[in-house]
């Protein structure tokens, strides 16, 4: 069988497709263009309403490979179909299989059954007790990974905290931890694999353990034992609640020298009044004291965060306040969305609505003060030093006889460079290459590697 999967929203999103697919390979189906599969995954995101509605239309799209191949089907999963599953099997007949967060494994099983017989429609939702553990799918080649070189690991699935504009509760479900032998177990293959930096996934990863499903290792302890796993170059984690962001995680990025210096910290807003009506959990007095402790123990460190704009009942004053809040803390990037009403949260039923207009123009003055910050970081780092794990050849190469490679630092900025060894038949793809920076552009850093790669 032949098959294209198509993904939306979030890492943890990227990351299940990823394990499908090497899943389906592994039971000899093949990945192919859209244009020549027989079946067709969508792994979608419910956390706004625009990519949730281009589910729909992209299914009607797809339906139509019905005329060049009348068996092709298609499966929907993730979070969408976790709260509108049977809509789509009553509304496409083309679907033939929805799937929610929890069933990404049987839903291997379920398209094998449906490829086989032709009848069936299945719709496997609703929540496991536990996180499921899926069978370990270690890539034979470290570019099999989510990204050449780096790999994401789940921690933890779900979230407790309810804010008022997020459905992810309601899709993902309540919190819960994996147990922390299974995920050691997991990073110490991936590295063996040849895996040099690993991204700790989950939606709150500060809460992790905390939950029936701990086993009393706090996020604190996981960190450590992580960071310390021989082979390690560079570990990550995401997403953090500032809530929930305490002393000894803190500690760590001062302390563990493979835990790179660039936290995600989702602000959602800057004014006291609306992050309270957003239910977070903290002011900004509260945020600004993490935020020196974070510098504190880690001068260099690279902060970037979520952003909220038109939250209902947002003033003009509240909107500044979260303006004020970006230039405080000098984000180096951050990613804004306009508020979405999502069905069933606490802020779609509060009136007023922000109007449109002025959320799109909200969403643009933040914007531009934005890429005025990324500008300046970016320029501070002109002149310095930078580790680059390299993913591959860079899409756009310079006029000249050395390739150019692309990857990120530390710090998560993308750097494109040349190697002055490496000619068209050296591949750095997975490689850590120094790179002194010599030039920053829009979104990115450019430099020379100075030869010196392991
Ligand atoms: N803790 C989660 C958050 C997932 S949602 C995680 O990162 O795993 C990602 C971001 O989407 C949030 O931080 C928030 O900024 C944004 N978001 C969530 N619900 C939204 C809504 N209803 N409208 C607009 N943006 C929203
Ligand atoms: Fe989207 Fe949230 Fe689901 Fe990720 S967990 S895909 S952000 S709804
Ligand atoms: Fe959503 Fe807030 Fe949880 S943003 S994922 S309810 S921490």
């Amino acid at each position: 069988m032949r098959f294209h999967i198509i993904t939306f929203g979030c890492q943890m999103n990227v990351h299940d497709s990823r394990w499908l697919s090497r899943a389906l390979r592994a039971r000899g189906w093949s990945e192919t263009p859209e244009d020549e599969a027989d079946v067709y995954i969508i792994n979608t995101c419910s956390v706004r309403a625009k990519p949730e509605r281009k589910v729909y239309s992209l299914v009607g799209r797809l339906a139509r490979h019905q005329k060049r191949n009348p068996d092709a089907f298609c499966a929907v999963g993730g979070c969408v179909p976790q709260h509108a599953g049977q809509e789509f099997l009553d509304r496409f007949p083309f679907v033939r299989l929805v799937f929610g967060t929890d069933q990404t494994e049987e839903a291997c099983d379920a398209l094998e059954r449906l490829a086989a017989d032709p009848e069936p429609r299945l719709a496997l939702l609703g929540f496991c007790p536990g996180l499921p553990e899926r069978p370990p799918q270690v890539p034979a080649d470290t570019r099999d990974t989510d990204t050449p070189g780096r790999a994401f690991v789940t921690i933890m699935q779900g979230c407790d905290n309810f804010c008022a504009y997020c459905i992810v509760p309601y899709v993902r479900g309540r919190q819960k931890s994996r147990p922390s032998k299974a995920i050691l177990d997991e990073c110490r293959a991936l590295i063996d694999s040849g895996v040099r930096e690993i991204t700790l996934l989950g939606q709150n990863v500060n809460s992790f353990g905390l939950d029936k499903w701990g086993d009393g290792a706090s996020f604190a302890d996981l960190l450590g034992r992580v960071a310390r796993l021989p082979g390690l170059e560079r570990l990550r984690f995401t997403t953090s609640h500032p809530k929930d962001l305490d002393d000894a995680v803190i500690r760590a990025f001062g302390e563990l020298e493979t835990l790179a210096p660039h936290l995600h910290l989702p602000l959602q807003a800057g004014s006291d009044r609306v992050l309270k009506a957003m239910g977070r959990g903290y002011d900004m007095a509260r945020y600004m004291r993490l935020v020196d402790a974070l510098r504190e123990a880690r001068p260099d460190m690279a902060l970037t965060t979520d952003l909220i704009v038109g939250f209902p009942g947002e003033t003009e004053e509240d909107f500044r306040a979260t303006c004020r809040a970006v230039e405080a803390v000098g984000y180096e990037s951050s990613f804004s969305f306009i508020y979405s009403d999502r069905p069933g949260t606490r802020a779609s039923r509060v009136e007023p609505k922000v109007e449109d207009q002025v959320k799109s123009d909200r969403l643009m003055r933040l914007q531009a003060l934005q890429d005025g910050l990324t500008d300046r970081a970016y320029t501070a780092a002109v002149g310095s030093g930078a580790v680059v794990l390299v993913e591959g050849r860079a899409r756009k190469q310079d006029a000249q006889d050395a390739v150019s490679w692309t990857g990120h630092d530390a710090h998560g900025r993308v750097v494109n460079f040349v190697h002055p060894e490496a000619g068209q038949a050296h591949d750095l793809t997975g490689r850590m290459v120094r790179v002194n920076v010599r030039e920053a552009k829009k979104h990115s850093l450019k430099g020379e590697g100075t030869g010196e790669s392991w």
